[in-house]
């Protein structure tokens, strides 16, 4: 096997200017651990909010670090007490750190296997974008013939949260601009615009309002989905840190229930009721490229990172 293996890696907190391609001696696996041989990576905002040093208050970075929560690849090496995964599975998950490189080191509960018709970048882009959708639907007990509204329904995790809640059987009302509405209807859901005026055009299309909302973009849509669902009870957010002054619950993705969800998540992709758009794929040496993107807030999808 390779000695040294290509990384993503920065030493400082910065810009995306201080990711840097660099080799690194390919590690072997601990206990819990295995060896992946990165097949892709999926990009996720919390990689460029890590790297910034935005969340370096509640999350900080132990240098030299690696960039990348999401990986899909085919175990290289596995630790002595790991019993569920030998060399040669392909597998996919949601590991903190590391994953922009040839190879990563994963905790083995946070992976899964990866049915063999998923391919590589739709398995990689799931891995954060299912745990917290997952998540999300749990807290908001999403049910079958109720309205949800998920704002910001384009994105990686708005985007699987609309396509999960619909095959449990609610009806999906999703925000994203103009250029999304087609495609969020393609994903099974009413599209509308966000900003002003948000609360009367979900009334437009559900005159009682929604049962449920779900804040997946952290953009300042609470008033308007308290509004719409009568009171902060079944609203919760993954990205507005003011959620406590409206009332509403934020939302933690945790590692708890990582494979299970992931495996959930692979059987709906293999059985056409969940599809990932990848907006766009990057090398390694265009990690910086893809940070900036994905800062643009803008992505229909995922980003993902292809070792070249
Ligand atoms: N708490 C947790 O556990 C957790 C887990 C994962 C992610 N997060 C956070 O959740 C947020 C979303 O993550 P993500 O991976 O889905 O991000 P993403 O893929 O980058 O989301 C991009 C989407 O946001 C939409 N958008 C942009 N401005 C908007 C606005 N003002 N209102 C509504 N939608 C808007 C865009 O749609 P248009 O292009 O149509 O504008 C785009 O499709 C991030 O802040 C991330 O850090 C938190």
């Amino acid at each position: 096997m390779l000695k040294t293996y290509r990384a993503v890696q920065f030493t400082e907190y910065g810009g995306p200017e201080v990711l840097h391609v660099v080799d690194r001696e390919v590690p072997r696996p601990g206990p819990g651990e295995v060896l992946v041989e990165v097949r892709a990576a999926g990009v996720n905002p919390l990689d460029w909010q890590l790297r910034s040093g935005a969340v370096a208050a509640m999350m900080p970075v132990e240098f030299p670090a690696v960039p990348g929560g999401d990986v899909a690849g085919v175990v290289a090496d596995v630790g002595k007490d790991v019993a569920d995964f030998a060399a040669g599975d392909e597998v996919f998950g949601s590991i903190g750190f590391g994953s922009y490189a040839e190879f990563v080191l994963a905790p083995a509960a946070q992976i899964a296997r990866k049915p063999g018709n998923v391919p590589w970048e739709i398995a990689a882009g799931l891995p954060v974008a299912a745990n917290t959708a997952y998540q999300a639907l749990c807290d908001l007990d999403v049910k079958a013939g109720e309205t949800l509204v998920v704002d910001g329904a384009a994105g990686g995790v708005g985007s699987v949260a609309v396509q999960i809640a619909r095959h449990l059987g609610a009806a999906v009302i999703g925000t994203a601009s103009e250029r999304n509405h087609a495609y969020l209807r393609s994903l099974g859901a009413e599209p509308v615009t966000y900003g002003e005026g948000l609360a009367e055009q979900v009334r437009t299309i559900a005159p009682n309002g929604a049962d449920a909302a779900f804040d997946a973009a952290g953009k300042g849509s609470l008033p308007a989905l308290v509004d719409v669902t009568g009171g902060p009870e079944r609203v919760v957010t993954i990205a507005d840190h003011r959620a406590e002054e409206h009332g509403v619950r934020f939302v933690f993705a945790g590692a708890g229930a990582i494979r299970e969800r992931l495996e959930q998540a692979a059987a709906l992709v293999v059985n056409g009721e969940l599809t990932l758009s990848v907006a766009r794929t990057y090398s390694l040496s265009q990690a910086a490229d893809a940070h900036r993107e994905s800062e643009g807030g803008h992505v229909r999808g995922k980003l993902i990172i292809v070792p070249d």
